[in-house]
């Protein structure tokens, strides 16, 4: 008896190992979150996207601790028909054996997005990038290309954006500004104005725009932006993709200067543009930020911090960093996706995904320990 109990038992945890987290049909904010191959999803700094039925999530593939010092292998892929339940679909863009590339083991390769473009049918990523040995100085954004949305992808380059461009709202008055970072003293109130009247924009205009934190978004109508921290992560570019989505179509716009934001996230509900973004503390979490437009390329209003709740969840954001809000499929409900970073060993950073709400027309945040998409139920 006592044997036939040990056996069960086993085949019990056997099954639970191979099959993870069946028929468990809910979110669990901070906690692993096991994927088909049972460990805990390993796609961080990520988004989403939906195609044909599926959503495939991409992020940070990153590798565990001390991996001779290069954290990551490059872009991981997961896939689900349902958001509780992941297929681990491998390393859709991998970093390469050679010292040639710019993609290179031991760079840094963060924030990941990929869109789908209607018009050429192919999958197109990009991601924050960052060369070997230079720390976060290059500031650079890598594209990739695949006819297949789980990859492989082809790296095609990295750049800094809109060289020799100015933003559609920098006045020819602003661009003829002759003081440099020389005269002023860092983080003083006249190097703050100097930044915010575009001190960084115009030292990199011939060379390209700073391109950190990233996300991608596509609009109704097709077009594409790449949406950035700039400027010494003082301030936000929103940039139009050209048609195909492999490049930058030279238009522009500065957003929120001096305001010192990061991770930004884009979603757009009843023909509103709203974005949840952080600020800038590296791996540790601040206070969160949103903000709202009519147009894409428009004035974005600051609305101030989405989260509600006690005051630790509010300052932290529960305790993470946005990376992107994801749009349920055929609804107008949306879930905000963000990391729990932990540094020291980011394979372990956690996801926290908790549903966005609307008070008084504006989006907000709260935390559950579990939830799960019949909290939409109340809103079509
Ligand atoms: C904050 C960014 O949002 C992260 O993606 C990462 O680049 C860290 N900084 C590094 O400190």
């Amino acid at each position: 008896m006592k044997n036939s109990f040990k056996l069960i038992f086993s085949i019990a945890i056997a099954f639970l190992t191979v099959f993870p987290g069946k028929g468990q049909n809910n979110f669990e904010p901070g906690a692993t979150w096991p994927a088909s191959d049972g460990k805990h999803i390993n796609v961080h700094g990520g988004g989403i996207l939906f195609y044909h039925g599926r959503y495939y999530w991409f992020g940070e593939h990153r590798l565990p601790k001390n991996t001779e010092k290069v954290q990551t292998d490059g872009v991981g892929c997961y896939s689900s028909k349902d958001l509780y339940h992941w297929k681990y679909e491998g390393v859709s863009l991998m970093i390469p054996n050679d010292t040639t590339s710019l993609l290179t083991p031991g760079c840094v390769v963060e924030r990941p997005k990929v869109i789908y473009n209607k018009k050429t049918g192919k999958f197109v990523m990009w991601f924050h990038h960052e060369l070997k040995g230079q720390g976060y100085k290059a500031a650079m954004t890598g594209v990739a290309v695949s006819n297949k949305i789980t990859g492989p992808y082809r790296y095609i380059h990295s750049l800094r954006p809109n060289a020799g461009q100015w933003p559609l709202n920098y006045s020819k008055e602003q661009q003829s500004d002759t003081l440099t970072e020389r005269s002023l003293k860092k983080w003083s109130p006249e190097w703050k104005e100097a930044v915010k009247n575009g001190l960084f924009l115009r030292r990199d205009f011939e060379g390209g725009q700073m391109a950190r934190d990233m996300t991608l978004f596509v609009d109704d109508n097709g077009k594409a932006y790449h949406i950035h921290s700039s400027e010494e992560n003082q301030t936000l570019h929103f940039s139009e993709l050209t048609d195909d989505y492999l490049g930058f179509s030279g238009l522009y716009i500065r957003v929120l200067p001096g305001d010192a934001n990061e991770a930004p996230a884009i979603f757009k509900k009843e023909g509103k543009y709203y974005m949840f973004s952080s600020g800038t503390t590296g791996w540790a979490p601040n206070p969160g930020r949103s903000a709202m437009s009519s147009d894409i390329l428009g004035n974005w209003v600051p609305l101030g911090n989405p989260c509600r709740g006690n005051e630790k969840n509010v300052k932290t954001t529960f305790a993470s960093q946005s990376t992107h809000v994801l749009q349920i499929n055929g609804t107008e409900n949306f879930i905000y996706m963000g990391d729990r970073w932990k540094p020291e060993e980011l394979i372990d950073s956690r996801h926290i995904w908790l549903p966005v709400e609307w008070e008084d027309g504006l989006p907000v945040i709260k935390w559950y320990d579990k939830w799960n998409l019949s909290i939409f139920s109340y809103e079509k």
